[in-house]
């Protein structure tokens, strides 16, 4: 097929409204470095923050010209300029935050993953649909350039009938960037490849098998959970798509690759924030297609920050709109599906469906 590269429609969609008032729960790394930067760029409204740990609420709020530092939850939640609440901390605090910004009726945009345990990302779905709040998870890698960009060329027809998908990260994880996930159990793939499997249910739907194995770095401790792991979806139309990351390739050069391949034409690109996390750099994409000359897409954003206006901005769109948010968290139990199915599979050494993940 024959693209131009100026017809492929990347970026993001913005609100109409953009002065929808954020608070933000949790003010640590990502928020500093992903978040914060994320809306300046495009020009959304922070009115509020609130930290367990006052001093990281103190230092996004004067980097990002915040006026209101909150000194509790509740706090944050009865301020009326806080239109749609913005929870960034470990997963396993997001449900009790959930369930009182419930209660307050707002808006908000949930971590990934949603927990990790699939019974509570369920109530935290449950919690909102009964709120009649608009809920979304910051599965943010839709929107990041070279993911986006495929999905418009797959959407044009542009590889015919997809055939198969490959994202293979081998990389030096900076570990310490999260002291907290060093003792989690389920490391790799609930934290990670959550990411990829994410995007590949965005560019392709859902699978109908799960097959994962998963294993460690001889020397890895203090971090205690499945570091090298490969992960394959089958789908019902005989597309096979496959997950292999390695976060301990201490010594070679890092890879961070996806090729979506089709009967009519070829995807590939890098995942450019990988090779120097948090910094790196834009994504690349080529697009093949028979003998005519292959089309290298400019994609002049990064995963980290500017991927991150998607969710928000599509949060405050679904309220606008009053539709379902393009990362409703409703949706992401299918994400988290495959997560578990995953882990499942590995345990049991066997093919699992998504749909025996029940909670
Ligand atoms: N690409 C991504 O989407 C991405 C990347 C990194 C981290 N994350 C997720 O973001 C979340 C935060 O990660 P991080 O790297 O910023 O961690 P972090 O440890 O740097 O920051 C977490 C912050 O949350 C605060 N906090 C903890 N419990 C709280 C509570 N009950 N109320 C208010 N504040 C509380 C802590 O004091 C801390 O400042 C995690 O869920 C993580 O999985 C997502």
């Amino acid at each position: 097929m024959n693209i131009r590269p100026e017809e492929i429609a990347w970026r993001p969609n913005l609100p109409q409204r953009m002065d929808t008032g954020i608070g933000s729960v949790g003010c640590g790394g990502i928020v500093q470095y992903a978040h914060m930067p994320a809306y300046r760029k495009a020009g959304f409204r922070s009115v509020g923050v609130f930290d367990i740990n006052r001093e990281a609420a103190e230092t996004v709020a004067a980097d990002n010209n915040i006026s209101r530092i909150h000194d509790s939850l509740d706090d944050l939640l009865a301020d009326p300029a806080v239109e749609i609440v913005d929870i960034a901390v470990p997963a396993w605090e997001q449900l009790a935050i959930v369930e009182k910004v419930a209660a307050a009726g707002k808006h908000m945009l949930c971590q990934k993953p949603l927990a990790e345990d699939f019974g509570e990302a369920l109530r935290i779905v449950e919690l909102g649909r009964q709120a009649g709040v608009r809920q979304a998870s910051n599965q943010q890698m839709r929107w990041d350039a070279g993911i986006a960009a495929s999905k418009e060329l797959i959407g044009m027809g542009a590889i015919g009938q997809p055939t198969d998908a490959q994202i293979l990260v081998t990389i030096a994880t900076p570990w310490h960037l999260w002291p907290w996930l060093a003792q989690a159990p389920r490391l790799e793939v609930m934290y990670h490849s959550i990411h990829y499997l994410d995007s590949l249910r965005f560019l392709f739907g859902d699978p109908q098998w799960v097959t994962s194995r998963h294993a460690r770095y001889a020397d890895q401790a203090p971090v205690v959970g499945e570091s090298k792991t490969v992960t394959v979806l089958d789908y019902e139309n005989g597309l096979q798509a496959t997950v292999a990351v390695n976060h301990y390739n201490l010594h070679g050069e890092p890879e961070a690759v996806y090729r979506f391949l089709g009967t009519e034409g070829a995807i590939e690109g890098t995942i450019g924030l990988l090779y120097d996390y948090p910094d790196g750099r834009p994504d690349t994409l080529v697009y093949r297609s028979g003998d005519a000359d292959p089309v290298e897409l400019e994609l002049d954003e990064k995963w980290i920050p500017d991927a991150f206006v998607g969710p928000m901005a599509g949060l405050m769109i679904a309220v606008e709109e009053d539709s379902e948010p393009a990362t409703d968290c409703g949706d992401n139990l299918n994400t988290l599906r495959v997560v578990h199915a995953a882990y499942r599979s590995a345990a049991e050494q066997r093919s699992v469906q998504p749909s025996e993940i029940r909670g």
